[in-house]
C-alpha cells in the first residue's frame, strides 16, 4: 500500500541506492497517486523570523497566481534584502568589524540547480545575483570582488548598503572595543524562505548580512548549499538561521532533508539536526541555531537550540507566525 511514509522513506544517507533512477521513478509514481495529490497543501510558503510575514506576502502574490516556487522565493527574500530597517539582511545590514557590509545568499530550485554569492559588497539584492550565477554560468558560487564584478556586468546597480543607523551601531560597537557578536531573537538574523508551488515543485532562498562585526571575509552558512539551504524536490527543503559556523559543521540543511527522506516529519528532522548541533559543541553559550523545513506534502516545521526562534507560514487561508519548539531556554 502506498503511504506517506513509504513515499518519503528511501534508504539511509550514504547509500548509493538512494540515487538510482529506478528509485526516483517509483517515487514520482507515488506522488501522482490522486489521493496523495489531494492531500498536498499547496501552494505554501514558509520563512524564518518575523520579517518572513512580509516576505511571504511577496511570494504569495506569485504562488497564488500559479507562478513558480523559484520566482516566489526570489521575490520574497528581496523584500527583506531591500528593507533598510532590517539590520541582518541586505541593505542596512550591520557591517563587519571594518565597517563593510558583506552579503551572503543562495538559491536552489526543484531541478537541483543552485547559485550563490558570498562576501558580496555594494549590491542590494544578492539573491538575484545568486540566481544569475545559477542561470547564466556553469558555476555555483562567486565570492567577493568577482561576485561584485559579475553583478555589475549583469546590470546590477552599485549601492551604499551602510545606512546611518547601522553605521552608528558599528561606531558604538567600536567604542566598546568588544568582539562579541551575538545572534539571537533580537538580531533576527537570516531570512530563509521555502516554497512549494501549484505544480508541486519546491525551491528555496537564503540571504543575510551575516554575523554583525565579523572578521572581514567571514562567510557563514547562508550561501552554502547543504548548510544554509537545501532542496530535494522528491523529499523537501530546509534552511537554517543562527550561528552559521555551527550549521556548516553538521551540513545542517542537507541533513534535515535526508532525515525527512528517511521518514521524519519536518519538525522531527529539524529537532534531530538541532540535537546534532548541541552534541557537537561543548560550549553552547550564545549558540543559537534554528532550522525550518517544508516537505513535498506542504507540511512544515521548525526547531531551534534556544527559545525565541519563530517562522511565518502562508497558506491559502492565512499568513501567521509560529513559535518553534526548542532544546533549551536561554
Ligand atoms: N546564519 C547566518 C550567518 O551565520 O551568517
Amino acid at each position: 500500500m502506498k503511504t506517506r511514509r513509504n513515499f518519503i522513506k528511501l534508504t539511509a544517507l550514504g547509500s548509493a541506492a538512494v540515487f538510482t533512477s529506478s528509485c526516483l521513478t517509483s517515487e514520482k509514481e507515488n506522488v501522482s497517486d490522486s489521493k496523495l495529490q489531494k492531500d498536498i497543501k499547496k501552494p505554501i510558503v514558509v520563512s524564518t523570523w518575523n520579517h518572513g510575514l512580509e516576505a511571504n506576502e511577496a511570494s504569495w502574490k506569485i504562488l497564488s497566481k500559479g507562478g513558480s516556487a523559484l520566482d516566489a522565493v526570489e521575490a520574497g527574500v528581496k523584500i527583506t534584502e531591500s528593507d533598510p530597517n532590517n539590520t541582518s539582511v541586505g541593505l542596512g545590514g550591520l557591517p563587519d568589524r571594518d565597517g563593510k557590509v558583506t552579503l551572503d545568499a543562495c538559491i536552489m530550485d526543484h531541478e537541483n540547480n543552485c547559485g550563490a554569492v558570498a562576501c558580496l559588497q555594494d549590491i542590494e539584492n544578492p539573491i538575484s545575483v545568486a540566481r544569475k550565477v545559477m542561470e547564466d554560468t556553469q558555476h555555483v558560487m562567486l565570492v567577493g570582488e568577482g561576485a561584485k564584478q559579475f553583478a555589475l556586468e549583469k546590470g546590477f546597480k552599485e549601492t551604499n548598503l551602510l545606512t546611518e543607523k547601522s553605521k552608528q551601531a558599528w561606531e558604538k560597537w567600536k567604542e566598546e572595543s568588544k568582539y562579541q557578536p551575538v545572534i539571537n531573537s533580537e538580531n533576527h538574523d537570516t531570512i530563509g524562505l521555502l516554497a512549494l508551488d501549484e505544480n508541486g515543485n519546491l525551491s528555496g532562498a537564503c540571504t543575510t548580512s551575516g554575523m554583525a562585526y565579523k572578521l572581514h571575509g567571514r562567510v557563514g552558512d547562508s550561501p552554502i548549499i547543504g548548510a544554509g539551504l537545501f532542496v530535494d524536490n522528491e523529499v523537501g527543503a530546509a534552511c537554517a538561521t543562527g550561528m552559521g559556523e555551527a550549521v556548516i559543521r553538521i551540513a545542517g540543511s542537507a541533513i534535515v532533508v535526508e532525515l525527512m527522506r528517511n521518514g521524519m516529519s519536518p519538525t522531527d528532522a529539524c529537532k534531530e539536526a538541532v540535537n546534532r548541533v548541541v552534541k557537537k559543541h561543548k560550549d553552547l553559550t550564545n549558540l543559537q541555531v534554528g532550522f525550518l523545513a517544508l516537505n513535498k506534502f506542504g507540511e512544515s516545521g521548525g526547531y531551534s537550540v534556544y527559545a525565541g526562534f519563530n517562522y511565518a507560514i502562508h497558506t491559502a487561508t492565512q499568513n501567521e507566525m509560529i513559535d518553534a519548539k526548542y532544546n533549551r531556554e536561554w
